[in-house]
Parts: structure tokens; sequence; C-alpha cells
């Protein structure tokens, strides 16, 4: 993986909101610039509400970025949260900021790959993955991964792509290349390789308007503020940034890909 690139970007964010390297943070200083998913917050409360989290609520975190999400449920919903990130410089960074939000009590970070065994078994009321899984092709070891994880009747929580149609040779080969993504299921696929996993009670919300909308206007919005930005980080960055933002929008408004929120239970079996 390497299509989170410029991880400190965040450190140039904060300081453009007066937010000195080693000064104390809130949760809040942050939420502008850590959630690297689709509608902020507001997703990460659905996905709270959707795992039924309560204080002590031990929760995994599947590809958690800067840490976002992770710090937003345990200080907003009392979870207790491990946030298991890929990149190691990402992992850091998140590490880092946790530490600053005063929050490393109740977040736990650990840098590792789903697949290869690196959480403990049995250990969690529930997990959240959002836009992770679109970077993983192996659904079959990925749910069995997130199933042994879990207690049972524990709680999934996924926001992901899958096609709506089949995409087009261009569309597939512009998401392995600039979104690293390199496998696109449709629903019905995408089901039963929860079910083969063990998973029950599974149940799926469309996005994709909502989800075309919000990278329509991201794209737009980062593109009206881009002379701001390139002083902000620096050209490479912002171009870098420019090229993933159309490529996401373009291809959502080609039509073929959609947008899904999933949540299903682990079964007793
Ligand atoms: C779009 S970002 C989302 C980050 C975070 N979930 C958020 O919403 O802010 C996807 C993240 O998944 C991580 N990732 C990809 N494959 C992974 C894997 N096999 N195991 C753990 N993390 C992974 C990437 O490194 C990246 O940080």
């Amino acid at each position: 993986m390497g299509l989170y690139r410029n991880v400190d970007r965040v450190m140039a964010d904060l300081q453009a909101s007066g937010l000195g390297p080693d000064d104390p943070l809130s949760v809040a200083d942050l939420t502008p610039f850590d959630q690297y998913h689709y509608e902020g917050t507001e997703a990460v409360d659905d996905a709270a509400t959707a795992l039924g989290v309560s204080p002590g609520f031990r929760l995994l975190d599947i590809g958690s970025g800067l840490g976002g999400p992770a710090r937003y449920i345990a200080d907003r919903w009392g979870a207790s949260v491990t946030a298991l990130e890929l990149q190691p410089d990402l992992n850091e960074t998140a590490e880092a900021l946790t530490n600053r939000c005063g929050l490393s009590e109740v977040v736990t970070h650990l840098n590792g790959d789903i697949l290869a065994g690196v959480v403990p078994a049995g250990s969690f009321d529930g997990i959240v993955s959002m836009l992770c899984f679109l970077h993983i092709e192996n659904r079959a070891e990925l749910f069995g991964h997130c199933a042994r994880a879990l207690v049972p009747d524990g709680q999934l929580f996924i926001d992901d792509y899958f096609a709506l149609a089949p995409l087009t040779d261009v569309e597939q080969a512009s998401l392995a290349d600039k979104v690293l993504c390199p496998y696109v299921p449709d629903l019905k696929t995408y089901v039963a390789d929860l079910e083969a996993a063990g998973f029950v009670d599974v149940e799926a919300t469309d996005k994709t308007s909502d989800w075309k909308a919000f990278v329509n206007d991201r794209f737009d919005a980062f593109s009206q503020r881009r002379p701001e930005l390139v002083d902000r980080y620096d050209e490479a960055t912002v171009n870098g940034l420019d090229e993933f933002y159309e490529s996401v929008a373009s291809i959502f408004s080609a039509g073929r890909l959609g947008g899904i929120r999933l949540t299903a239970r682990r079964g007793q079996g």
C-alpha cells in the first residue's frame, strides 16, 4: 500500500488552524482533517448507532487511517477502540495524534494487515471498517478474519464500494491504479461472501447517490481552494490529491460504481 501519501498533511492543516506541533488537541480540532471516508463524523455516528456502541464496548476499526473514526467513537461514544492500520507512517502519526488528544487509554493503535491474523480472536463486540475493504481482494479470507475477531453475536459495520453494473476495463484499471482498489463485487456476491464466513442478518443500504454527491462536492471544493492549498502543502501534494479526487468523482458519475453500507452479525457457529 502506498496510496495514502503525504501523511504529514494533517500537521499543515493543524498549523493553519493555529495549532503547533506540540499543542494538545481535542477531537473537534482534528475532525475536519482526519476522516478519510465519506460524510465525515455523521457516518461515524451512524456506525456507532448501528453497532450499539455504549461505554466499554470493545471495537475494532479495520483500516483506521489517521485514527479519526477511532478517536471520535472513543471520545463521543465511550468505546474502547483498537485501531488497526496497514501503513506504518499513518499508524505512527495516528498514535501521536491520539496521545495529543489524551485518548491513549481508550484507543490502542496497531500496525498490521488484517489478513495476517494480527488481532486476537473473540475479543471484540463490534467491528467498523470505513472505505478499507475496497483495497482487499480476498474477501473469503478477510471476512474469516473479521468473524474470528468478534465474539458470537458481535456486530460488523462496513462502508465500501460495490458494482451496480459490470465496470468497464478502463474503470477497473483506473480504480486499481489510482485508488488501489483491485476488485469490486456486486451486492449478491458481497452478501454471499459474508454469509459464507458465518455472518447472519446481513443488511445493506445503497449509499450511491449520497456518495456520488459527496465525491463531486469534494472535488469542486478542492479545485476552488487550490491556490490556498498549494501554499499550505506543496504543488506535488495538491496535484496528487486533485488527480485522486477527480478519478473517484468521475467513476461514480459514470453510474456503474456504487457505495454500500452493510451491517451483519456474527452467527453462533
Ligand atoms: C480510505 S482509508 C480510510 C481510513 C479510515 N477508515 C477513515 O475512515 O478515516 C483506508 C485505510 O485502510 C488501510 N488498509 C488497507 N488495507 C488494509 C489491510 N489489509 N489491513 C489494515 N489496513 C488496511 C489503508 O492503509 C488506509 O489507511
